[in-house]
C-alpha cells in the first residue's frame, strides 16, 4: 500500500461520506485544465482569443461568458459537432458559425475544463469524457 492509497483509505474509513471521492477528483481536474490548456491554444485561441474575450461581432467571449457557464451541455455539444446560427451571449448577438474541430471526447472534456476554470469563470463540477460521449447532435 502507497501512502496515497492509506491516506484514502484512512479518509474513507473516518466515515467521509460521499465525499471521499474528492482529493481524486480535484488532482484531475486539474490534470484535465493543464491538457485543456494546450488543447485551447492549439484549436479555439485564433478566434476565442488568448484572453477568452472574443472578437465583438464576429466570435464570441468565452470569459464569462452566460452561455458557456449556464448552458453546459449546449457548449460541449457545440465544442464537439459545430455551432451557427443565431446565439446571444452576454446580451450580444452573434450570427456566426463554428466548424466542428475534429477532437476526441476527451479532448473536449479538457477544453471544457480548461475554458470554464480560466479568465475568472469557475466550475467546480469537472466535465468528464464520459459525459462528453453522452452528448448527441
Ligand atoms: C474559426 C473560429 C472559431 C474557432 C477556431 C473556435 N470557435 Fe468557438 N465559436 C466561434 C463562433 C463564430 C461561435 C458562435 C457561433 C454562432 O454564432 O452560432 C462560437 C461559439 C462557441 C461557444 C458557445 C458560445 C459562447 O461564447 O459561450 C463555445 C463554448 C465555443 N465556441 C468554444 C470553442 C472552443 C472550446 C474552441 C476550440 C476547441 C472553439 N470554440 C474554436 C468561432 C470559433
Amino acid at each position: 500500500m502507497n501512502l496515497y492509497t492509506l491516506f484514502i483509505s484512512l479518509y474513507l474509513s473516518f466515515g467521509a461520506g460521499t465525499n471521499y471521492y474528492t482529493p481524486v477528483q480535484k488532482s484531475s481536474l486539474q490534470d484535465s485544465i493543464k491538457k485543456g490548456k494546450v488543447v485551447y491554444e492549439s484549436f479555439c485561441m485564433t478566434c476565442h482569443m488568448a484572453n477568452g474575450e472574443g472578437l465583438p461581432k464576429a466570435f464570441p467571449p468565452l470569459a464569462k461568458a452566460d452561455y458557456l457557464m449556464n448552458k453546459r451541455a449546449e457548449s460541449i455539444k457545440a465544442i464537439k459537432y459545430g455551432l451557427s446560427g443565431t446565439i446571444v451571449v452576454n446580451g450580444n448577438t452573434f450570427k456566426g458559425s463554428m466548424a466542428p474541430l475534429g477532437l476526441s471526447d476527451k479532448q473536449v472534456a479538457d477544453v471544457m475544463n480548461y475554458i470554464t476554470n480560466s479568465w475568472g469563470n469557475q466550475n467546480d463540477k469537472m466535465v468528464t469524457e464520459k459525459e462528453v460521449s453522452e452528448i448527441r447532435p
